[in-house]
């Protein structure tokens, strides 16, 4: 930054934080509806709305559930939604074999979602937990996630998801050289314009917790440990790597992931990359803001916009959050 003289009283920095108007103009990050990712549990059965007990009001839907949220939400700008399933254990395997299933419960849904709004913008996950029955990513060989077969699987499941009609596809398993192999496999099968928006810079975190609840894969292994995959959040040059790589290897877009104890990473990662990043609030964080306001320790309305702007002012073109939809309404209201 070109360095200016500023002393005071020539410059009083408050001047333009006095009024809102001169707040408003001076903004240098705003917050839209075109920001935000809606990721949604679906479930199997008719007419099913769960509870997730570890994120208060956040829902499991079964498919037919699902189409009139979002046709109230695209509705007021919804631009796009993650499906993560919940899978009942007796569906679930060693290697994860529903993922490959071309009627499976994402599959149904995406094709369910797209004949009803063709222009919502739909990700998919490409990883195995949801599938498998010790809960990993990966299939497991010799008691370690293997990598090299587990990608064999994950370009089966992504050729799944994309021939569903998935408009991206977003490897969230941490295996290396996934995206290539995804890459090749969707070129080869004519899905060239098929998005991969990966998650580059995903950590081994505590905050996933209630997600692993909402899809029923934390108790299968006890305790369950990714740390021989995700990242360790002591590490900010191996993300660094980790997009280089996955850019280069044909992503479209990133992820990073925790979204706001890993804000330096979003920064870095824009600073050095100018790639459209998506930083993923996730689960826990939703929880953590969700009891602090019901314990009354702070007010909901202001932490989830603080939490969103700051996503924004890192570096991240959009977000994941759990409070898209109840932001989505705010918008609406106060328009
Ligand atoms: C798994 C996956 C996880 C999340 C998204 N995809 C959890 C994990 O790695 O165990 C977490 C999302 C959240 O916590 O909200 N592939």
């Amino acid at each position: 930054m070109k360095k200016i003289n500023r002393t005071f009283p020539s410059t009083r920095l408050r001047r333009t934080r006095m009024q809102k108007f001169s707040r408003n103009l001076t903004s240098e990050n705003l917050l839209t509806s075109n920001d935000l990712i809606w990721p949604v549990f679906i479930m199997d059965g008719q007419n099913k709305k769960k509870e997730i007990k570890s994120m208060p009001l956040i829902y499991r839907y079964s498919i037919d559930n699902i189409i009139p949220e979002i046709d109230r939400l695209v509705k007021i700008g919804l631009q796009a939604i993650a499906l993560f399933p919940y899978i009942e254990n007796n569906k679930k395997d060693q290697t994860g074999s529903l993922a490959l299933d071309s009627d499976n419960l994402v599959c149904r849904c995406v094709k369910e979602i797209k004949k009803y709004f063709p222009e919502l913008g739909i990700i998919c996950d490409v990883a195995l937990d949801p599938y498998t029955s010790h809960g990993h990513d990966g299939i497991i060989h010799n008691d370690k996630v293997n990598n090299d077969k587990t990608i064999s699987i994950l370009k089966k499941q992504a050729l799944v998801q994309a021939e569903a009609g998935c408009d991206i596809l977003a490897p969230s398993d941490m295996m290396d050289g996934r995206v290539s192999s995804i890459r090749k496999t969707l070129e080869s099968n004519g899905f060239k314009d098929t998005l991969i928006m990966s998650y580059s810079a995903k950590y081994a975190s505590c905050f996933y917790g209630p997600f692993r609840d909402a899809i029923q894969s934390s108790k299968l292994l006890k305790p369950i440990n990714k740390k021989s995959y995700q990242m360790n959040p002591a590490n900010s040059n191996e993300a660094l790597y980790e997009v280089s790589m996955d850019i280069s290897e044909g992503a479209d877009m990133i992820i990073i992931k925790p979204g706001l104890p890993y804000l330096d990473i979003i920064s870095k990662c824009k600073e050095e990359f100018k790639i459209p990043i998506f930083a993923y609030q996730v689960s826990g964080e939703y929880s953590m803001i969700m009891s602090a306001a019901k314990m009354g320790f702070l007010n909901l309305e202001d932490a989830i916009l603080e939490s969103l702007i700051c996503f924004k002012r890192a570096g991240s073109d959009g977000i994941f959050s759990y409070f898209a939809p109840h932001v989505l309404e705010k918008m609406n209201k106060s328009r």
